[in-house]
C-alpha cells in the first residue's frame, strides 16, 4: 500500500468510502497515531506503525457541462491517472501534461501535483474535507488552497486536521496546448492526446515504475533559492541550470546538485540513487527504513555543504509514530 515497498505493518487497517464514515471512525480515536492514506506513492512507512491508518476509498466522477468549461466533481479515492483517461476519452482536455502521476485524486492538491510546466492548482475550482478540529464539512476555494510549487495549506494551517472527500475541477472549452516544458517542445501542433502520450513515454523512459522497482518519486523539492546565491554559484558553476520564481529568487533542479555530487547510481545497503533521475530514491527490495534515512541524510548533508542549499524532503517519512524529517 506504499510505492516504497517496504514491508511495513499498521495495527488497524480501514477503508473510508464517505466522509460520515471518516467522521464516525476519527472521531473515536482519542490520543491514538493514524494517517490518512491515499495510494501511498508519497508516503514511506519506514518500519511498522503503531497506529491505524485509514485508506481513502471515496469513489466517483460526476460531470456537469456548462457554456464554457466542463465541471468534474471527484472522489477523492479515484486515481488521478485513470481521471486523465476518462477525461480525454470524452475530449475534455487540460491534463494531459499531468499524465502517469501515480496516486489519488484528493492527494493530488495537497503537494500541488505538477509536472510537464502545468500544475493541477489551475483546474482546481473547490476542495471539500472533513475538519477534524471542528468535525465538520468544510470546503475550500482555490485562492483559500494558498497553492504553490508543491504547497497549499494543507501542509500548514490545516496540516494533520482534516481529510479530503471531494475535489471539484473546471476545465475550459477553449483548450490550447501546453508544451513549452522541455521534451514537449519537440512537438508541433499537439493534440491533448500527442501531449498525453509523449509525457507518458519521457516519463516511463526516465523514472522507476514503482510497480517494479520502490520509490516515491522526487525524495527532494527543487530547492528554491535567493537569486544572490544563485548569482554566487554561477560563479563557480557557470552551468548550473535554473528557473525563473520571482525577481529575488530562482529555482535550481535538485537532481543537477545530486548528480554533480557524483551520488547517480550510488547505493547503501539496498537503496538507490537512481541512475536517471538521480532525485529518486529507490528500494531494490533489501533496503530499511534506516538506510534509507542515511542516504538521504548524506545526500542532504553533501549539498548543504558543497552548495550552502537546505534541501527538503518532498515525500512524507513515517516512522512508528508518525511524519518525521530527514
Ligand atoms: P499518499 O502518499 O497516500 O498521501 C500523500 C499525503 O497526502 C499524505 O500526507 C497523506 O496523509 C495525505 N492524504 C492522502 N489522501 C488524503 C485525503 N483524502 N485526505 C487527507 N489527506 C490525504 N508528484 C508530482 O507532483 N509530480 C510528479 O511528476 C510526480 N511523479 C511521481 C512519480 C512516481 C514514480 C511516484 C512514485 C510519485 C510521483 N509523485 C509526483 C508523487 C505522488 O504521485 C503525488 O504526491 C501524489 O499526489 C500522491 O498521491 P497518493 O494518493 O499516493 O498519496
Ligand atoms: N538533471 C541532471 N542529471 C540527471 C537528471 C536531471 O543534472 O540525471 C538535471 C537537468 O539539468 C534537468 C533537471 O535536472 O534539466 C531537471 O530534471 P527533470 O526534468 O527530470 O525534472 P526534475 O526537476 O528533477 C521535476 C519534478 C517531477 C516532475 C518533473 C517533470 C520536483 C521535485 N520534481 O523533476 O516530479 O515529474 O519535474 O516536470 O519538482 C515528483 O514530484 O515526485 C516528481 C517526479
Amino acid at each position: 500500500m506504499h510505492t516504497f515497498g517496504f514491508p511495513a505493518f499498521a495495527q488497524q487497517l480501514e477503508y473510508i468510502h464517505t466522509l460520515a464514515e471518516a467522521k464516525q471512525l476519527l472521531t473515536n480515536l482519542g490520543e491514538r497515531a493514524h494517517y490518512i492514506l491515499g495510494e501511498g506513492s508519497n508516503t514511506v512507512f519506514l518500519e511498522d506503525f503503531a497506529g491505524s491508518v485509514f485508506k481513502i476509498a471515496i469513489k466517483g466522477i460526476s460531470l456537469h457541462e456548462h457554456p464554457d468549461y466542463y465541471e468534474l466533481h471527484v472522489g477523492a479515492g479515484e486515481n488521478w491517472h485513470a481521471l486523465i483517461e476518462w477525461c480525454l476519452a470524452r475530449n475534455i482536455r487540460g491534463f494531459e501534461n499531468l499524465a502517469l502521476i501515480p496516486g489519488t485524486v484528493g492527494a493530488a492538491p495537497i503537494q500541488n501535483i505538477g509536472a510537464y510546466g502545468v500544475e493541477i492548482e489551475q483546474f482546481i475550482h473547490r476542495v471539500e474535507y472533513l475538519c477534524l478540529s471542528t468535525d465538520e464539512l468544510k470546503s475550500l476555494s482555490r485562492e483559500e488552497c494558498q497553492f504553490a510549487y508543491r504547497d497549499s495549506i494543507f501542509k500548514h494551517q490545516l496540516a494533520g486536521k482534516f481529510v479530503i472527500g471531494m475535489v471539484t475541477f473546471r476545465l475550459t472549452k477553449s483548450w490550447q496546448a501546453n508544451a513549452r516544458y522541455a521534451e514537449l517542445k519537440e512537438l508541433s501542433n499537439p493534440s491533448a492526446q500527442d501531449i498525453f502520450a509523449k509525457v507518458v513515454q519521457v516519463r516511463q523512459a526516465k523514472l522507476p515504475d514503482p510497480k517494479k522497482i520502490g520509490n516515491a518519486g522526487s525524495f527532494f523539492k527543487n530547492p528554491i533559492i535567493p537569486l544572490a546565491l544563485y548569482q554566487q554559484l554561477q560563479q563557480r558553476f557557470a552551468e548550473l541550470p535554473s528557473y525563473p520564481v520571482n525577481e529575488q529568487q530562482v529555482k535550481v533542479p535538485a537532481a543537477w546538485l545530486i548528480d554533480r555530487l557524483g551520488f547517480k547510481g550510488k547505493q547503501l545497503n539496498g537503496i538507490h540513487c537512481h541512475v536517471t533521475q538521480p532525485l529518486v530514491l529507490t528500494n531494490d527490495g533489501s533496503g530499511t527504513g534506516e538506510a534509507l534515512l542515511t542516504l538521504a541524510r548524506q545526500i542532504k548533508q553533501a549539498v548543504k555543504q558543497d552548495f550552502a542549499i537546505e534541501l527538503e524532503n518532498e515525500v512524507q517519512l513515517v516512522n512508528n509514530q508518525g511524519l518525521v524529517h530527514v
